[in-house]
């Protein structure tokens, strides 16, 4: 194939209701998505929800049972896999044990019979920080440098579309950490669409521009990171994307600027513009870490909410914070996150505490508490996330 079918820079990739049956299953429901190019795109979602599946149709793996995939503008949807401009890093890199390094990289480009494929190479690898190991065969490598070759083997080609299918599945904590940075300092340096597929939903907070989360073959939100995080639209996405507090109430009154709800005789409010549902009953969050706790009752404010007194049931040190678990009376377990300040806890178990937050911290969900998943009246958030994993799993096997 000519060098000219693979971009210099990023290409758009949208897909137009793209739908995927196999078969007695249907893996992605109706999906309609623009990633601009040039973007850092992060697909995130739990096992089984159709990532992979997505990626697979995007690379041409896979055909759609119904809908378009355009890469640049161009629909690409009956193409042949080697004909789109993309390529895949897969979670098994998959290099050829035989090769050096460097002949793992310049393979695609000989292939292709693409003038200078060792400077290409040495190029690529230098972008990897490996090319003083160009010589080594893959065993001789560690398992996080096999991955750092197996994405240069896919950067060469310099594709208008790169896909990430869990590339940092097989990497400890602080190598993936480390490399999530160099990928992103990457993708930036050489301005390609990275299309980045995970269950890892810190992973996709520091790597993406924009975040999907997905659930049961449907993009329940998307949007930049912190966006998502801090005004999550359904239960699914505010426990997915880290720990959320949520209560289920009814709207008992409607000021200007907020709404009140009253959960189990608790009086909370919630700014309207941050709430999706303003009557009725509604779901309402806050996040552990915007929440304060005190050891005697805190003077009443007109802008937060105050709950108390609860009872500390739990405390987990973890380095730079600690978290408490608090049972409030009628509303269940609360979670707290309290930057640990001092040295040790400043309650221990079974210590009398409030919590109070900002009333601008809190968020409304979009989810018909009727209709949503009901959970015991003094469930926690842990179970609750718990039991939404468990149900999607049931699902998943009766499928
Ligand atoms: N060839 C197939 N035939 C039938 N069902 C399939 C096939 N391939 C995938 N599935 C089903 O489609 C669903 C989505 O699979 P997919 O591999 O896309 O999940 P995923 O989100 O990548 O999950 P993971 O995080 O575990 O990799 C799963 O329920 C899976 O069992
Ligand atoms: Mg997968």
């Amino acid at each position: 194939m000519a060098i000219s079918e693979f971009a210099e820079s990023g290409a758009d990739l949208e897909l137009v209701g793209i739908q995927k049956r196999f078969p007695g299953f249907t893996a992605i429901e109706n999906l309609d998505l623009v990633i601009p190019a040039g973007s850092f795109f992060a697909l995130l979602g739990p096992s089984g929800c159709g990532k992979t599946t997505t990626l697979r149709l995007v690379a041409g793996l896979e055909d759609p049972t119904a809908g378009q995939i355009l890469i640049g503008g161009r629909d690409v949807t009956g193409q042949k896999p080697f004909k789109r401009p993309v390529n895949t890093v897969f979670q098994s890199y998959a290099l050829f044990p035989h090769m050096t390094v460097l002949e793992n990289v310049a393979f695609g480009l000989r292939r292709r019979k693409i003038a200078d494929p060792v400077a290409k190479a040495h190029e690529a690898l230098r972008l990897v920080e490996l090319d003083h190991l160009a010589t080594r065969k893959p065993i001789q490598l560690s398992g996080g440098q096999q991955q750092r070759v197996a994405l240069a083997r896919a950067l060469v080609n310099r594709p208008a579309l790169l896909l990430l299918d869990e590339p940092l599945g097989a990497l400890d904590l602080k190598l993936r950490r480390q490399m999530q940075l160099e990928l992103k300092t990457i993708q930036v340096e050489v301005g390609l669409t990275f299309l980045h597929v995970t269950h890892d939903q810190e992973e996709a907070m520091t790597m993406a521009d924009t975040v999907a989360v997905m659930n049961k073959g449907r993009i329940e939100q998307m949007g930049a990171p912190q966006q998502l995080y801090e005004l999550p639209k359904t239960a699914f996405v505010a426990n997915f994307l880290g720990q959320s507090n949520l209560f289920t109430g009814t709207v008992v009154a409607n000021t200007s600027t907020a709404i009140a709800v009253d959960v189990a005789g608790h009086r909370i409010l919630v700014p309207t513009q941050r709430s999706h549902r303003h009557a009725g009953d509604v779901t309402i969050g806050v996040r552990p870490e915007k929440l304060s706790l005190h050891l005697d009752a805190p003077a009443e404010r007109a802008d937060h909410n105050m709950l108390g007194p609860g009872r500390v049931i739990d405390v987990s040190f973890s380095g730079v914070s600690t978290q408490y678990l608090v049972a409030i009376p009628g509303l269940g377990n609360v979670i707290v996150f309290a930057q640990n300040m001092a040295f040790g806890p400043v309650a221990g178990e079974n210590a009398e505490v409030w919590v109070s937050w900002n009333i601008e911290h809190g968020f409304g969900l979009e989810d018909d508490p009727a209709t949503a998943p009901r959970f015991e009246p003094d469930a926690d958030t842990r179970s609750i996330a718990a039991h939404q994993r468990d149900a999607l799993q049931t699902e998943l096997e009766e499928a």
